[in-house]
C-alpha cells in the first residue's frame, strides 16, 4: 500500500489513508487546525460554512459508534451534506462490488467517502479508483490503519502533555508511551506508532503476551515488553487497546480474566503510575478486561476527551482536503479564521 497515494504533487493531503509517511510538519498542521476547530466547537456558534454544497458519504462496512457519528457531526459542523449508507441494506448485499458501489455513488456527485472496512487495504482500493476530485478518508481498514483515531490520540496527548502555552517541538520527543493489549489486531496501534515516531517520540513500548504481538513490530521503532510492570515503568502515556475478540479465530489467550490479571490496568497498577500519567483507550472498552471497570473514567482517564477531540480532528482533515483551495493544507488555519470573521 503506497502512502504517497494520499498526497498531491504539492505534498498536500488528497486522501487520508494512513499516518505512515506523513511528516511532522503536516501532522502538526492538522493538529493546529483541529485546535482552532475545537475552539469553535466550545463556543455558541458551532457551525462553519466551509463545506457548504459538498457531499460526504459514510460507508461503514463494520460497526462503529464513535468514528461514524463524529465523522457525521464533523461534516455537519462544516455545513456539508452527509449521507450514511446502511451497508446491510445496500446493493452490496446483492453482490455489487466495491468498485461499482464507488462509481454509483460518485455519479451522485459525492465529493468525499469515509470508509470503514474489515479488509486491510480497502480504503486504498477506493482511493486508487476514485475519480479526480473525489477524496477517501480511511475510518479503519482491517488491521492496517485508523488514521483519524491516530490523529485524535496525538491531539489528546499534545493537549495534556505539552504543559502551559503552545506545544513546543519537544512535546512528543520526551514522552514515554506504553501501548498495551491486542497489538496484533490493532490498526489504532499502528497509526499511533507512525504518528508518534514522526513527531519524535523514541520511547514507545508495546506491551502484550507474545501471541498478541505481530512479528517484526520492532522495525517500527518500538520496544516489546511481555511484562506489564516493565512496560508501564515511568510512562507518561498509557494507550490501552481493545481485545478484538471478533478477529480472534485461534486461541490467543487462556481467558479474559487471565489477560486482565496479567495485562489489565488494575487500580493497583494505576496507583503505581506517575501522578501525571494519562490513560487513553480508543473504545469500545471491554470493562474489567483492559481496565478495571470502575477506573475507566477515573481522574487520569482521557477516554471521553478522546471522543470529543475526534470531532475537531475530523473537521480539520475534511476542511484541509475539501475546503476552498485557499483554506487547504498549510493555509487551513488562516482560512478558518477568515471564515469565522466573514460569518
Ligand atoms: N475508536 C473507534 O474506532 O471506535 P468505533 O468502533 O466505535 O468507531
Amino acid at each position: 500500500m503506497s502512502p504517497e497515494l494520499q498526497l498531491d504533487s504539492h505534498g498536500r493531503l488528497r486522501h487520508l489513508l494512513t499516518l505512515e509517511g506523513l511528516d511532522a510538519g503536516l501532522l502538526t498542521e492538522i493538529l493546529d487546525t483541529a485546535e482552532e476547530f475545537d475552539k469553535t466547537l466550545r463556543g455558541p456558534e458551532k457551525k462553519l460554512p466551509l463545506l457548504r454544497g459538498r457531499t460526504i458519504i459514510n460507508l461503514f462496512f463494520e460497526p462503529s459508534t464513535r468514528t461514524r457519528t463524529t465523522f457525521e457531526l464533523a461534516a455537519k459542523r462544516l455545513s456539508a451534506d452527509v449521507l450514511n449508507l446502511q451497508m446491510a441494506a445496500s446493493s452490496t448485499s446483492k453482490g455489487e462490488t466495491l468498485f461499482d458501489t464507488l462509481k454509483t455513488l460518485e455519479a451522485m456527485q459525492a465529493d468525499m467517502f469515509v470508509v470503514r472496512h474489515e479488509a486491510s487495504g480497502a480504503a486504498h482500493f477506493f482511493a486508487q479508483h476514485a475519480a479526480p476530485g473525489v477524496s477517501i478518508l480511511n475510518a479503519g481498514d482491517g488491521r492496517h490503519a485508523h488514521p483519524t483515531q491516530g490523529l485524535l490520540d496525538l491531539f489528546t496527548i499534545r493537549r495534556y502533555k505539552s504543559g502551559a502555552g503552545r506545544p513546543g517541538p519537544d512535546c512528543f520527543r520526551k514522552l514515554r508511551v506504553a501501548i498495551v493489549g491486542d497489538v496484533l489486531h490493532s490498526r489504532v496501534a499502528r497509526s499511533d506508532i507512525h504518528g508518534l515516531r514522526a513527531l519524535g517520540t523514541t520511547d514507545i513500548r508495546v506491551v502484550a503476551p507474545p501471541t498478541l504481538i505481530p512479528a517484526g513490530i520492532e522495525q517500527m521503532g518500538v520496544r516489546v515488553c511481555h511484562r506489564i510492570d516493565e512496560g508501564l515503568d515511568g510512562v507518561d502515556v498509557v494507550i490501552l487497546l481493545r481485545l478484538q475478540k471478533e478477529r480472534m479465530l485461534g486461541a490467543y489467550l487462556p481467558s479474559m480474566s487471565e489477560f486482565h490479571r496479567d495485562f489489565g490496568l488494575t487500580r493497583k497498577r494505576i496507583e503505581a503510575l506517575r501522578r501525571d500519567a494519562i490513560i487513553m483507550h480508543p473504545g469500545p472498552i471491554n470493562r474489567g478486561v483492559e481496565i478495571e471497570g470502575d477506573m475507566a473514567y477515573g481522574p487520569q482517564s482521557l477516554i471521553l476527551q478522546q471522543v470529543q477531540h475526534g470531532i475537531a480532528v475530523r473537521m480539520a482533515v475534511m476542511a484541509m482536503i475539501l475546503g476552498p483551495p485557499q483554506r487547504r493544507a498549510a493555509d487551513g488555519r488562516r482560512g478558518l479564521r477568515r471564515a469565522r470573521s466573514a460569518a
